[in-house]
Protein backbone atom coordinates (compact mmCIF):
# COMPACT_ATOMS: atom_id res chain seq x y z
CA UNK A 1 0.00 0.00 0.00
CA UNK A 2 2.58 2.46 1.11
CA UNK A 3 6.47 2.51 1.14
CA UNK A 4 8.64 5.45 2.43
CA UNK A 5 12.11 5.39 1.66
CA UNK A 6 15.46 7.25 3.02
CA UNK A 7 13.03 9.74 4.48
CA UNK A 8 14.47 12.67 6.00
CA UNK A 9 13.15 15.57 7.60
CA UNK A 10 15.15 18.51 9.16
CA UNK A 11 13.93 21.40 11.71
CA UNK A 12 16.80 24.23 11.47
CA UNK A 13 19.98 21.72 12.83
CA UNK A 14 17.34 19.61 13.94
CA UNK A 15 17.14 16.22 12.68
CA UNK A 16 13.83 14.88 13.30
CA UNK A 17 13.70 12.04 10.89
CA UNK A 18 16.92 10.37 9.61
CA UNK A 19 17.02 8.12 6.97
CA UNK A 20 13.61 6.15 7.58
CA UNK A 21 12.05 3.41 5.71
CA UNK A 22 8.64 2.01 6.37
CA UNK A 23 6.51 -0.15 4.54
CA UNK A 24 2.39 -0.95 4.54
CA UNK A 25 0.37 -3.72 3.60
CA UNK A 26 -3.16 -3.62 2.51
CA UNK A 27 -5.02 -4.78 5.87
CA UNK A 28 -1.70 -3.84 7.93
CA UNK A 29 -1.53 -2.59 11.46
CA UNK A 30 1.72 -1.51 11.46
CA UNK A 31 2.73 0.27 15.00
CA UNK A 32 5.39 3.44 14.99
CA UNK A 33 6.48 3.80 18.50
CA UNK A 34 9.53 5.19 20.51
CA UNK A 35 10.14 8.02 22.69
CA UNK A 36 9.05 11.53 23.01
CA UNK A 37 10.48 13.48 20.50
CA UNK A 38 11.28 10.63 18.39
CA UNK A 39 10.01 11.49 14.94
CA UNK A 40 6.69 9.87 15.04
CA UNK A 41 4.49 12.82 14.90
CA UNK A 42 6.85 14.41 12.02
CA UNK A 43 6.64 11.47 10.11
CA UNK A 44 2.82 11.43 9.84
CA UNK A 45 3.00 15.33 9.19
CA UNK A 46 5.79 14.40 6.25
CA UNK A 47 3.01 12.07 4.77
CA UNK A 48 0.32 15.03 4.88
CA UNK A 49 1.93 17.79 3.45
CA UNK A 50 2.83 19.19 7.00
CA UNK A 51 6.42 19.30 6.96
CA UNK A 52 9.35 19.20 4.86
CA UNK A 53 10.90 16.82 3.15
CA UNK A 54 14.51 17.05 3.11
CA UNK A 55 15.56 13.91 0.80
CA UNK A 56 12.93 10.18 0.36
CA UNK A 57 10.61 8.49 -1.94
CA UNK A 58 7.02 7.80 -1.49
CA UNK A 59 5.32 4.78 -3.60
CA UNK A 60 1.83 4.59 -2.99
CA UNK A 61 0.08 0.85 -4.53
CA UNK A 62 3.21 0.43 -6.20
CA UNK A 63 3.24 4.02 -7.67
CA UNK A 64 6.21 7.04 -6.77
CA UNK A 65 4.26 9.65 -5.54
CA UNK A 66 5.54 13.44 -4.87
CA UNK A 67 4.87 13.92 -1.22
CA UNK A 68 1.72 15.41 -0.66
CA UNK A 69 0.09 18.73 -0.01
CA UNK A 70 -2.45 18.27 2.29
CA UNK A 71 -5.37 18.44 0.12
CA UNK A 72 -3.85 16.16 -2.14
CA UNK A 73 -4.18 12.91 0.64
CA UNK A 74 -7.91 12.33 0.09
CA UNK A 75 -7.30 11.61 -3.21
CA UNK A 76 -4.14 8.82 -2.35
CA UNK A 77 -7.12 7.36 -0.06
CA UNK A 78 -5.17 8.48 2.75
CA UNK A 79 -6.74 10.30 6.19
CA UNK A 80 -4.83 11.09 9.58
CA UNK A 81 -5.82 11.93 13.13
CA UNK A 82 -4.02 14.99 15.38
CA UNK A 83 -2.25 14.11 18.06
CA UNK A 84 -4.89 15.41 20.69
CA UNK A 85 -8.34 15.91 19.38
CA UNK A 86 -8.76 19.30 17.48
CA UNK A 87 -12.22 19.37 16.76
CA UNK A 88 -13.88 22.39 16.38
CA UNK A 89 -15.53 23.45 19.59
CA UNK A 90 -18.98 25.03 18.38
CA UNK A 91 -19.44 22.89 15.78
CA UNK A 92 -21.85 19.61 15.73
CA UNK A 93 -20.10 16.35 15.89
CA UNK A 94 -21.94 15.48 12.74
CA UNK A 95 -20.24 19.23 10.80
CA UNK A 96 -16.63 18.09 12.54
CA UNK A 97 -17.18 14.74 10.74
CA UNK A 98 -18.19 16.29 7.47
CA UNK A 99 -15.40 18.67 7.40
CA UNK A 100 -12.34 15.40 7.43
CA UNK A 101 -13.56 15.53 3.54
CA UNK A 102 -11.66 18.33 2.60
CA UNK A 103 -12.22 17.45 -0.98
CA UNK A 104 -15.90 18.91 -0.40
CA UNK A 105 -14.49 21.99 1.84
CA UNK A 106 -12.20 22.52 -1.33
CA UNK A 107 -15.43 22.43 -3.51
CA UNK A 108 -17.26 24.30 -0.94
CA UNK A 109 -19.35 21.92 0.14
CA UNK A 110 -18.09 22.31 4.09
CA UNK A 111 -19.91 25.91 3.94
CA UNK A 112 -23.14 24.27 2.47
CA UNK A 113 -22.61 22.09 5.41
CA UNK A 114 -22.42 24.50 7.78
CA UNK A 115 -25.45 26.59 6.73
CA UNK A 116 -26.31 26.56 3.31
CA UNK A 117 -28.44 24.17 0.86
CA UNK A 118 -26.68 22.04 -1.52
CA UNK A 119 -27.64 18.46 -3.46
CA UNK A 120 -23.79 16.84 -2.46
CA UNK A 121 -24.91 17.77 0.92
CA UNK A 122 -27.04 14.62 1.87
CA UNK A 123 -24.52 12.55 0.15
CA UNK A 124 -21.60 13.63 2.34
CA UNK A 125 -23.68 13.53 5.62
CA UNK A 126 -25.11 10.14 4.91
CA UNK A 127 -20.68 9.24 4.49
CA UNK A 128 -20.57 11.14 8.10
CA UNK A 129 -23.03 9.24 9.89
CA UNK A 130 -21.65 6.07 8.17
CA UNK A 131 -18.13 7.55 9.64
CA UNK A 132 -20.27 7.98 13.10
CA UNK A 133 -21.59 4.17 13.05
CA UNK A 134 -17.96 2.61 12.49
CA UNK A 135 -17.01 4.94 15.82
CA UNK A 136 -20.38 3.90 17.46
CA UNK A 137 -21.56 7.80 17.79
CA UNK A 138 -23.83 8.55 15.72
CA UNK A 139 -26.23 8.83 18.15
CA UNK A 140 -24.74 11.78 19.33
CA UNK A 141 -24.48 13.79 15.62
CA UNK A 142 -26.28 16.70 17.10
CA UNK A 143 -24.65 17.42 19.91
CA UNK A 144 -22.05 20.43 19.69
CA UNK A 145 -18.31 18.90 19.77
CA UNK A 146 -17.53 20.68 23.08
CA UNK A 147 -20.50 19.42 24.99
CA UNK A 148 -18.51 15.92 24.93
CA UNK A 149 -16.63 14.16 27.39
CA UNK A 150 -12.91 13.53 26.38
CA UNK A 151 -13.28 10.03 25.18
CA UNK A 152 -15.97 10.78 23.03
CA UNK A 153 -13.52 13.23 21.14
CA UNK A 154 -11.17 10.82 20.31
CA UNK A 155 -13.96 8.56 18.22
CA UNK A 156 -15.65 11.49 16.66
CA UNK A 157 -11.65 12.58 15.67
CA UNK A 158 -11.17 9.13 14.32
CA UNK A 159 -14.39 9.56 12.59
CA UNK A 160 -13.48 12.52 10.90
CA UNK A 161 -10.68 10.83 9.07
CA UNK A 162 -12.78 7.91 7.92
CA UNK A 163 -15.20 10.07 6.14
CA UNK A 164 -12.89 10.36 2.77
CA UNK A 165 -13.40 6.55 3.09
CA UNK A 166 -9.53 5.80 3.38
CA UNK A 167 -7.52 3.07 2.20
CA UNK A 168 -4.69 4.07 4.43
CA UNK A 169 -5.49 5.88 8.15
CA UNK A 170 -3.06 7.13 10.51
CA UNK A 171 -3.52 7.48 13.93
CA UNK A 172 -1.78 9.29 16.48
CA UNK A 173 -1.98 8.55 19.58
CA UNK A 174 -5.61 7.15 19.64
CA UNK A 175 -5.41 6.11 23.09
CA UNK A 176 -3.69 9.25 24.15
CA UNK A 177 -5.50 10.07 27.72
CA UNK A 178 -7.89 7.61 27.63
CA UNK A 179 -8.71 5.29 31.06
CA UNK A 180 -8.18 1.26 30.78
CA UNK A 181 -12.08 1.09 29.91
CA UNK A 182 -11.67 3.20 26.83
CA UNK A 183 -8.31 2.11 26.18
CA UNK A 184 -9.81 -1.52 25.89
CA UNK A 185 -12.88 0.03 23.65
CA UNK A 186 -10.23 1.98 21.04
CA UNK A 187 -8.78 -1.68 20.98
CA UNK A 188 -11.76 -3.24 19.32
CA UNK A 189 -12.09 -0.36 17.27
CA UNK A 190 -8.77 -0.22 15.96
CA UNK A 191 -9.31 -3.78 15.06
CA UNK A 192 -12.45 -3.45 13.26
CA UNK A 193 -10.78 -0.25 11.19
CA UNK A 194 -8.06 -2.45 9.83
CA UNK A 195 -10.36 -4.86 8.21
CA UNK A 196 -11.54 -2.13 5.79
CA UNK A 197 -7.96 -0.37 5.49
CA UNK A 198 -4.71 -0.37 6.53
CA UNK A 199 -3.08 1.50 9.64
CA UNK A 200 -0.09 3.20 10.92
CA UNK A 201 -0.80 3.84 14.43
CA UNK A 202 1.59 5.92 16.72
CA UNK A 203 0.90 5.13 20.52
CA UNK A 204 2.26 4.89 23.63
CA UNK A 205 0.00 2.39 25.35
CA UNK A 206 2.01 -0.74 24.86
CA UNK A 207 -0.88 -2.68 25.46
CA UNK A 208 -2.29 -1.22 22.47
CA UNK A 209 0.28 -1.48 20.50
CA UNK A 210 0.79 -5.09 21.24
CA UNK A 211 -2.57 -6.30 20.61
CA UNK A 212 -4.04 -4.27 17.77
CA UNK A 213 -0.12 -4.06 15.30
CA UNK A 214 1.10 -6.86 13.31
CA UNK A 215 4.71 -4.95 12.72
CA UNK A 216 6.34 -2.13 14.58
CA UNK A 217 8.82 0.34 13.97
CA UNK A 218 11.03 1.92 16.45
CA UNK A 219 12.12 5.54 16.15
CA UNK A 220 15.03 6.53 18.22
CA UNK A 221 16.23 10.29 17.45
CA UNK A 222 14.74 10.29 14.36
CA UNK A 223 16.45 6.76 13.32
CA UNK A 224 14.29 3.15 13.17
CA UNK A 225 16.58 1.61 15.43
CA UNK A 226 14.01 -2.17 14.96
CA UNK A 227 11.53 -2.93 13.20
CA UNK A 228 9.44 -6.33 12.53
CA UNK A 229 6.83 -8.45 14.35
CA UNK A 230 5.87 -7.54 17.82
CA UNK A 231 7.64 -10.30 19.60
CA UNK A 232 10.56 -9.62 17.61
CA UNK A 233 10.88 -6.11 18.71
CA UNK A 234 9.66 -6.44 22.30
CA UNK A 235 12.52 -8.59 23.01
CA UNK A 236 15.64 -6.42 20.94
CA UNK A 237 17.55 -4.77 23.37
CA UNK A 238 17.98 -1.73 21.79
CA UNK A 239 14.31 -0.94 22.00
CA UNK A 240 14.38 -2.25 25.58
CA UNK A 241 16.90 -0.04 26.11
CA UNK A 242 15.49 3.45 24.45
CA UNK A 243 12.02 3.05 25.07
CA UNK A 244 10.45 -0.01 26.21
CA UNK A 245 12.09 -0.47 29.61
CA UNK A 246 12.60 -3.86 31.94
CA UNK A 247 9.37 -4.55 32.28
CA UNK A 248 7.14 -4.96 29.14
N1 LIG B 1 7.51 22.28 13.50
C1 LIG B 1 8.61 21.98 14.19
N2 LIG B 1 9.62 22.87 14.33
C2 LIG B 1 10.74 22.56 15.02
N3 LIG B 1 10.96 21.38 15.61
C3 LIG B 1 9.99 20.46 15.52
C4 LIG B 1 8.77 20.70 14.81
N4 LIG B 1 7.99 19.59 14.89
C5 LIG B 1 8.70 18.69 15.60
N5 LIG B 1 9.88 19.20 15.99
C6 LIG B 1 10.93 18.49 16.74
O1 LIG B 1 11.20 17.30 16.03
C7 LIG B 1 11.41 16.21 16.93
C8 LIG B 1 10.39 15.13 16.65
O2 LIG B 1 9.12 15.58 17.08
P1 LIG B 1 7.79 14.72 16.91
O3 LIG B 1 6.65 15.61 17.29
O4 LIG B 1 7.77 14.11 15.57
O5 LIG B 1 7.99 13.58 18.03
P2 LIG B 1 7.03 12.40 18.46
O6 LIG B 1 7.79 11.14 18.27
O7 LIG B 1 5.72 12.55 17.80
O8 LIG B 1 6.90 12.68 20.04
P3 LIG B 1 5.64 12.50 21.04
O9 LIG B 1 5.62 11.05 21.40
O10 LIG B 1 6.01 13.36 22.21
O11 LIG B 1 4.42 12.98 20.33
C9 LIG B 1 11.31 16.80 18.33
O12 LIG B 1 12.61 17.11 18.77
C10 LIG B 1 10.49 18.05 18.12
O13 LIG B 1 10.78 19.03 19.10
MG1 LIG C 1 3.84 12.94 18.44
Amino acid sequence: MLSIKSLSVSFGGLKALSNVNLELQANEVVGLIGPNGAGKTTLFNALSGLADVESGTLEINGKAHKWPKPYELIDLGVARTLQGVGLFPELTVLENVMIGDNKSAKSGLISSALGFSGSDETKLKERAMTALERVYASGIADKRADSLPYPVTKRVAIARALVSEPKILLLDEPAGGLGAQDIEWMNSLIHNLATQCSVILVEHHMDVVMSVCDRLYVLNFGEVIASGDVETVRRNEAVVAAYLGVNN
